[in-house]
């Protein structure tokens, strides 16, 4: 039934999406690079004809769930409830069409993963090896990789984690680092034996290796390159266990504290939503040889989805095998890579608060500039160009020219198509290769060039409506604005079919302005989708145009993440040992106003002060040039320690010292009194 499956090898598609962590928002990276594809590729093969189940839901164990939990004082499961339900409701406001979108944590899936490991375990699929791992005994817990700082081997930095260092981007083992350090406590943890269960993905090497590097040749080349590295690399037994309590409990009498591996869990959930969606026949999505199966992710999981959950699934006997990993790669915010902890995104929900009813630019944005072989940018900017210069001025204008021009001259009326001439002849022709062009493009897995294409149609009927002037043959040669608007007309009809699965509700609203009911891709590609005489409705505006001040408001809001950044990752010096009340009580501190100011010469720090303390006036040299002028702070109000033993600074007596904020950066501000205050009242 497709363009491209000429010997219909395959009946029915399976797609996946990569499960989205239920620890935060999606936001438009995970768009871009996963569900946008998908959902495109969905509509598109529904509208076809094709059987069609596509999967959804929340990745909701793993480690970075119970760290959010301690944090935030709740529980594991609070957190996934939390957001697996902000994620379900933003996908469907969004309108992505998936046939089921559940979780992780469903019991259908605790059972399903259960199972699976089981049957593994019991044909002798894994090996059981006992290792050392990182434990906290004051805790009394193993310590999960994220769970261990300590000092990077590689470029030092004091704060890097079991698995990774964020700053020089090293992967880790959790032994590497220097000086560990338990989060959970602060102590040094230590080595302790553990058990656990590894699949031994070597063995699956020589499989691996035919079926990807001999079989895939096809697989986008970021994919298949990645495969062959690690296959080139070889590959090593990976754990299925960790010592955690979030997560599936490993099956097993002798396993307690023992859980399955998120990724372990994570990709059956394919499966367990496949069998919570249809209970009984849900084989035939994973076991039959006519199924394809299709995994849409991001450029970071790419080795799940090629090479552990193929061996998962070749392990386990009986199941098909992914047919295409169309994986994207990353899209970045405003030049700079997009981060949930940084809260450097724009995050789904926000976006559909800020603009509602436009679910179809941002879908349309994102597509047209998907990262789909190299790493791209979003910008703000680009999107109101994009939406301005593209959706608007393009395909909104066309459409709406033609359909105001019909109810002006016709009475809304499809007009005839009369003697047709050699450009009407051209565009008929040219009209008739769309929907293949597009949906060839669609079945490569290269969405922006089918988006480009679908443009490319609009752009085809703006020029045919201009180029024909019909609003000036009106009134010399009705015959031929007749035809030209029957002509135009025929190509929105055209539009609206094939805009559908990139921007399925303005292709709804187009519909039902041009009363039209067919939806089936093979349907257009002709200039007879319209009867003449036909009625359709007033003309609707499809987009609108947004303003600078929107863009703006936008461009602010990340301005403002970034200053919070900015504050929030500077290093909080810690407390020091506790002074009793009366150490206190030994200083003397008062607000005083400075009267006099100047630089200190040949030194590039110090002041030297004139101040008015209420008790006297008195010099006192400070160390803050480099952030105050001398004529600034003439006047202000400080506070002020008095008692402090006079001291010798580069010839200059100083008898006291001015009270500062300091932040990490080394900033410094004064403290000073919230209203004018008497000079020498005191500060306690
Ligand atoms: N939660 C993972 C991520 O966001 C993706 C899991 S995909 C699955 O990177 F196959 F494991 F489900
Ligand atoms: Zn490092």
């Amino acid at each position: 039934m497709t363009y491209t499956d000429k010997e219909k090898k395959f009946k029915r598609f399976t797609v996946t999406t990569a499960l989205p962590y239920a620890n935060g928002p999606i936001h438009i990276g995970h768009m871009a690079g996963v569900y946008i594809p998908a959902d495109i590729y969905c509509r598109y093969l529904r509208m076809m004809g094709e059987e069609v189940l596509f999967i959804g839901g929340s990745d909701e164990h793993g480690v970075p769930v119970t760290i959010r939990a301690k944090k935030e004082g709740c529980t594991p499961q609070d957190v996934v409830d939390r957001y697996h339900n902000i994620i379900k409701k933003s996908f469907e406001e969004f309108g992505t069409s998936f046939d089921i979108y559940s979780r992780t944590t469903s019991n259908i899936h605790q059972k399903t993963a259960s199972d699976f490991f089981l049957k593994l375990y019991n044909e002798g699929k894994f090996i059981e090896q006992t290792s050392k791992q990182y434990y906290d005994e004051q805790e009394q817990t193993f310590l999960a990789d994220r769970y261990i700082t300590g000092t990077c081997p590689i470029c030092g930095n004091e704060r890097a984690y079991g698995d990774q260092c964020e700053s020089c981007g090293s992967s880790l083992n959790a032994t590497d680092l220097i000086n560990p350090k338990s989060a959970l406590s602060g102590n040094v943890p230590v080595l302790k034996e553990t058990k656990h269960w590894f699949l031994p993905l070597n063995d699956y090497e020589s499989f691996l290796k035919e079926w990807i590097l001999e079989n895939h040749k096809e697989w986008k080349t970021n994919v298949y390159g990645q495969c062959k590295s690690w296959l080139d690399n070889g590959l090593q037994p990976r754990a299925v266990t960790r010592d955690l309590d979030w997560g599936i409990k490993v099956p097993l009498k002798d396993a307690e504290g023992k859980v399955l591996y998120v990724w372990f869990d994570a990709p059956i959930g394919y499966i367990s939503n496949t069998i919570e969606y249809d209970k009984d026949n849900w084989e035939k999505w994973w076991k039959q040889k006519d199924t394809k199966l299709v995994h849409f992710i991001g450029k970071d999981n790419i080795v799940f989805h090629c090479i552990v959950f193929p061996s998962m699934l070749k392990a386990a006997g009986d199941y098909i095998l992914p047919e295409n990993v169309p994986a994207n790669e990353f899209l970045n915010l405003e030049g700079d890579k997009i981060s949930t902890s940084r809260n450097w995104a724009v995050w789904l929900n926000e976006y559909l608060e800020d603009f509602p009813n436009k679910q179809d630019v941002l879908k349309y944005v994102l597509c047209a500039n998907a990262p789909e072989t190299k790493d791209n940018d979003f910008t703000w900017k680009d999107f109101q160009t994009r939406n301005n210069s593209e959706l608007v001025a393009i395909l909104g204008n066309f459409v709406n020219r033609t359909i105001v021009l019909t109810h002006k001259y016709f009475n809304g009326k499809v007009p005839a198509k009369n003697e047709l001439n050699e450009l009407d002849k051209q565009t008929i022709e040219e009209i008739k290769l769309y929907p293949e062009k597009i949906g060839t493009l669609i079945e490569n897995y290269k969405f922006r060039d089918a988006l480009f294409e679908m443009m490319n149609l609009a752009r085809l009927g703006n020029k045919y409506l201009t180029e024909n002037e019909p609003w000036k043959t009106f009134k010399t040669d009705i015959k031929r604005t007749e035809t030209v608007l029957n002509i135009s007309l025929q190509i929105c009809a055209n539009l609206a079919i094939l805009m559908e699965p990139f921007v399925q509700f303005s292709a709804k609203k187009l519909q039902q302005m041009l009363n039209l009911n067919s939806l089936k891709w093979f349907e257009a590609g002709n200039c007879e989708l319209l009867k003449v005489g036909q009625e359709i409705q007033p003309a609707e505006l499809l987009f609108e145009r947004i303003e600078d001040a929107d863009i703006q408001k936008q461009l602010n809001k990340l301005e403002a993440s970034k200053k919070a950044n900015a504050i929030n990752n500077a290093e909080v010096t810690p407390q020091k040992p506790n002074v009793s009340f009366e150490d206190f009580s030994a200083m003397d501190i008062r607000v005083g106003t400075i009267l006099e100011a100047e630089k200190v010469t040949k030194t590039k720090k110090l002041l030297k002060l004139t101040i008015d303390t209420g008790i006297d006036k008195r010099t006192i040299v400070s160390g803050i040039a480099e952030y105050f002028s001398p004529e600034e702070i003439i006047g202000k109000q400080v506070s002020v320690l008095v008692n402090l033993a006079p001291k010798n600074l580069k010839g200059i007596e100083s008898q006291g010292m001015i009270l500062m904020a300091e932040n990490a950066d080394g900033e410094l501000c004064f403290v000073e009194p919230q209203k004018q205050f008497k000079n020498g009242s005191t500060i306690k």
